[in-house]
């Protein structure tokens, strides 16, 4: 199996995700002590995870943090797209940092859009709607891929530790793609480790909130981010832990620094055998790592280095269209746009696909199947915040005491007051756009 970041196929087989590439599962213990805990989160929308453990201890402990992601604005933004913001508007409540790309040379390189039209489309489809949504404009900057020359510039240097065959291995490039389109994965590793520059505040932990389909570029920055370290802490084969030196040059100098940041750490048990480019620390163990790792990370721009500590990641689940398949911008009639009229969204609603049975007899006797329900998506995922009042729908629906006339009935009037609600703080925000981007 390969994932196609560009294709519209949607990657369901969860277990397989696992299995295949190592991404985790988001359990409880993840979730359960956060700050009042997102509703994705605790109904396991978000449903897999990458080092989130990082991000978790962070929190916990109050250090500074970062969340950065991305938009890509090729068409009107609808329920799928404000559900990522949704969970940075929360992360944004608990203290991190925000950092939000706008992918115009990702739409330009492989989309065919302009970057003017992008830009326009960028502004009054999706920032307009973060802001209305809850979006505040402190520790947050909304970028342009194309006006953020850092990101450019990392983009290109990042390059030089990855080659053609680890493109072709995970995007299936070939003689045809255009140059453009191959670069745009590392202008996405650009966006991702560029907050962790010193000029956007340095390294820290960083977590980027995607679907699965975005999971190639999470490894590419993940590999570039640890290629490009100078240190690597690691436990050896015979169980002690050791810094290694990556690199071939100014090795004593670079072991000399990392005999102080150990010692600064409160290790004392320390052996230096220069010729594997090696300190050995024999009073820690492998829970030591993650946060002499962190020190090192700190440590290394003042050693000409990066520094930059992997990105961690989460991915959601995506939501089912009304119609039953996909939920597409191209498919106006499977998706609620943020932007449609209360009336249009609530007859969308009240045609949408449930997982009612054929009769109303039936439906009595066998009870509905919420699993398979759109309109109970729409409760989960953003019409029901009280987890109390969602299973008491879940329940009386498999009882076949709830029927679906009446249920999709409660989700038309919910949404059109979300609908209303957005579209009069969507014309507040006008006015605050250029406190979250500083480029326009
Ligand atoms: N590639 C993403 C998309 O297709 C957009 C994006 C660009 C992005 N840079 C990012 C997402 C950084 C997450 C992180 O939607
Ligand atoms: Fe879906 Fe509601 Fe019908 Fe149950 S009663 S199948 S939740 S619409």
């Amino acid at each position: 199996m390969k994932i196609d970041p560009w294709s519209s196929a949607t990657y369901q087989d969860y277990t397989r995700l696992r299995d295949e590439f190592g991404i985790e599962e988001f359990s409880e213990n993840l979730w359960k002590d956060l700050p009042h805990p997102h509703r994705l989160l605790r109904r396991n929308v978000v449903f897999g995870h990458r080092d989130f453990s990082v991000i978790h201890s962070a929190i916990l402990a109050k250090k500074p943090w970062a969340i950065l992601t991305g938009l890509m604005p090729s068409g009107r933004m609808h329920l799928g797209h404000k559900m990522v913001i949704d969970e940075v508007i929360y992360y944004q409540s608990i203290g991190a940092d925000i950092i939000i790309a706008v992918a115009d040379i990702e739409a330009f390189a492989t989309r065919g859009f302009s970057l003017t039209g992008t830009k326009k489309l960028a502004i009054e489809e999706y920032i307009t709607n973060y802001i209305a949504l809850g979006l505040k404009p402190e520790n947050c900057r909304i970028y342009f891929q194309s006006h953020n020359e850092y990101v450019k510039d990392l983009a290109y240097q990042l390059g030089k530790k990855i080659n053609w065959s680890q493109m072709v291995a995970t995007y299936g490039f070939n003689g045809a793609t255009n140059m453009a389109h191959i670069f745009s994965p590392l202008v996405q590793t650009g966006d991702i480790l560029h907050v962790q520059l010193p000029q956007y505040g340095g390294v820290r932990p960083t977590l980027v909130p995607v679907g699965v389909d975005q999971d190639p570029h999470l490894r590419l920055s993940r590999d570039v981010a640890q290629a490009h370290r100078l240190f690597n802490i690691m436990e050896t084969k015979d169980h002690r832990i050791g810094v290694f030196v990556k690199i071939d040059t100014d090795v004593g100098k670079l072991l000399d620094c990392a005999e102080a940041v150990v010692h600064d750490l409160g290790f004392t048990k320390l052996q230096r055998i220069t010729e594997y480019k090696a300190l050995y620390l024999d009073d820690s163990t492998i829970e030591d790592i993650p946060w002499i790792n962190e020190a090192f990370a700190k440590k290394e721009p003042e050693l000409g280095g990066y520094g930059f500590l992997q990105p961690c990641s989460t991915y959601h689940r995506f939501m089912t269209g009304l119609t039953g398949d996909k939920m597409s911008s191209s498919k106006p009639e499977s998706a609620i746009f943020l932007t449609d009229s209360p009336d249009n969204a609530r007859k969308k609603i009240m045609h949408a696909k449930t997982g009612g049975a054929v009769s109303i007899e039936e439906q009595r006797k066998q009870g509905g199947s919420p699993d398979t329900c759109v309109v109970y998506e729409l409760f989960l995922y953003h019409l029901i915040e009280n987890d109390a009042d969602l299973a008491a729908i879940y329940t009386s629906c498999r009882k076949g005491e709830l029927m679906c006339g009446q249920c999709k009935k409660r989700a038309a009037d919910r949404m059109a007051q979300v609908l209303v609600d957005l579209g009069e703080k969507r014309a507040k925000a006008q006015d605050s756009i250029t406190d979250y981007i500083s480029d326009i």
